[in-house]
């Protein structure tokens, strides 16, 4: 696939199939327009018997129309004009490429200047334009033994802005923001076998070559040696060796605090001697998202050399169940000395990323910030619409709604206070990882990986255990089943905030 900004006027070019748009009109009664002026007029009767209505995400394929240089035409909704954002563009552009694919052309010209005339929203909405081209490009067919032939497109985004500076850089950063999350995203979609926490590692020490990202991977010995009891805990029941993948971004003065990403590992998660239910084990390969998502973010700060200093930390292994695995029961010592009791084996997300957490505050953060596909309940609670998000603090959860408005992402705040704290208190240890309360099972998570975070650093944890996959039912961009990559382009978004 080749996506590019395209300076030419659309009434010259040639090619195959032509995308232009469509808005439906905020009066109940007017007609939806196109906004290519002269198919305006040549579709009047297609707007007039409502063939073409201008809804969001509708796509109209008028096959050998034979208009100008294009043989196919397809016209696609963007809803009511007052509520076009970079967002909807996004998903309106997948639906375009869907259009594109399926009539087999190699190639398409989009009408961009038919989104909008206001320079304004010409950047953010070429940024939306080629996120969600590259985003709905993704396939995961690797593991086919025959693969289906998947066609090269290329889709020329034409505009008279293409040599806009901002539009431009837009551009570039939309590629990056897009590539990164789908290079997470594939990290996702392969099985438990073939992502291994060893592959994991190595995956992140290739794909950081050539960016300046320095990464550095502790094996099993070097992890037991950092006290790292969580994460090797975890790992006892597992024939794979865990990992601890370091990745350092310098894009700023040494003395600049780095901000620092945390992320959940679990390359394959039965839930351990307590083990889950075998009616949909198969998707706890996805329980590696929140690591992968933090490698795609240190991949995208380092590519767009933003001017901060950033680390990620993925805690990586499997949960097994061995003879040597964890029992219900036992207890173990986390890196900054905290002891707790692993009553359930399979809240096995918050044992590792404890380790990871204390890590972190050893290196005097900015603010924290970890993903983690952590409870079930964080399901129940928000389903797969919106990515909760704890935080004690004020400005940062500013941040963070800050962050996700530019990225699209929607985030969801929860709450986080001492009585969920209480609830984790253990019997025989200082902690345990089931909580004593009732409900509230991805609060009281959230309140066990707090006592691993230093005093008065800014933290917020990002439980995306109902976003991390399977939300192609909502967002036209990601796969019905497969890894979303979601909260990289919003932690991307966040970083930026703390040049
Ligand atoms: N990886 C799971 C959480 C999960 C469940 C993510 C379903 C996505 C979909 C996590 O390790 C887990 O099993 N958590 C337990 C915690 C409980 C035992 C306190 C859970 O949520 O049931
Ligand atoms: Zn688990
Ligand atoms: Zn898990």
């Amino acid at each position: 696939m080749a996506f590019n900004l395209l300076n030419k006027d659309i009434e010259t070019l040639t090619c195959p199939a032509l995308v232009v748009f469509s808005k439906s009109s905020s009066q109940k009664d007017k007609l939806a327009k196109v906004t290519h002026s002269e198919l305006n007029k040549k579709l009047a009767a297609c707007l007039e018997e409502k063939s073409i209505t201008g809804k969001h995400q509708e796509a109209v394929t008028f096959r050998e129309i034979n208009y100008k240089g294009f043989r196919h035409v397809i016209v696609v909704g963007l809803g009511k004009e007052n509520q076009i954002d970079h967002e909807s563009v996004r998903q309106s552009v997948a639906t375009a490429f869907e259009a594109v694919k399926a009539l087999g052309v190699k190639e398409a010209a989009l009408h961009f200047d038919g989104i909008t005339s206001s320079k304004k929203d010409a950047a953010d909405f070429t940024k939306a334009t080629v996120e969600g081209l590259i985003l709905t490009s993704y396939v995961f067919n690797e593991l086919m033994s025959a693969k289906k032939e998947e066609k090269e497109i290329d889709v020329h985004i034409v505009t008279k802005l293409a040599a806009d500076k901002a539009v431009k850089a837009a551009f570039n950063e939309g590629v990056i923001l897009a590539t990164c999350t789908n290079f997470s995203r594939r990290l996702g979609d392969m099985p438990g076998n073939l992502m291994t926490p060893t592959i994991l590692a190595d995956s992140a020490v290739d794909a950081a070559k050539g960016t300046g990202l320095k990464v550095t991977v502790w094996d099993k010995a070097r992890i037991k040696k950092e006290r790292m009891g969580g994460l090797l805990g975890v790992s006892n029941g597992s024939a794979q060796e865990p990992r601890f993948i370091i990745m350092e971004y310098k894009g700023a003065a040494a003395s600049k605090k780095p901000v620092v990403f945390v992320g959940k590992g679990l390359t394959f998660d039965c839930g351990g001697i307590s083990i889950k239910p075998s009616a949909g084990m198969e998707e706890m390969k996805f329980d590696m998202c929140g690591g992968a998502n933090v490698i795609g973010t240190l991949l995208a700060i380092a590519k767009l050399k933003l001017k901060i200093n950033a680390v990620g930390l993925v805690a990586s292994t499997e949960n097994l169940v061995g003879p040597a695995a964890t029992k219900p029961g036992d207890v173990h010592t986390a890196r900054n000395g905290k002891t707790f009791e692993v009553n359930n084996t399979d809240a096995e997300g918050r044992l590792i990323l404890a380790d990871a957490l204390s890590y972190a505050t050893e290196l005097e953060p900015q603010v924290i910030v970890d993903a983690a596909t952590l409870t079930g309940a964080m399901v129940v609670a928000l389903g797969n619409t919106h990515t909760g998000y704890f935080t004690r603090n004020s400005a940062l959860k500013n941040k963070v709604e800050k962050a996700a408005v530019e990225s699209g992402e929607w985030v969801w705040n929860m709450p986080l206070v001492d009585f969920h704290v209480k609830d984790m208190k253990g019997t025989y240890a200082d902690l345990s990882n089931i909580s004593a309360g009732k409900g509230a099972g991805s609060a009281t998570a959230a309140a066990f990986l707090e006592q691993f975070v230093g005093e008065g650093i800014p933290w917020a944890h990002f439980d995306i255990a109902g976003t991390g996959w399977a939300v192609g039912n909502r967002l036209p961009y990601c796969t019905k089943k497969g890894a979303s990559g979601v909260m990289v382009r919003t932690f991307v978004e966040l970083a930026k905030q703390h040049a």
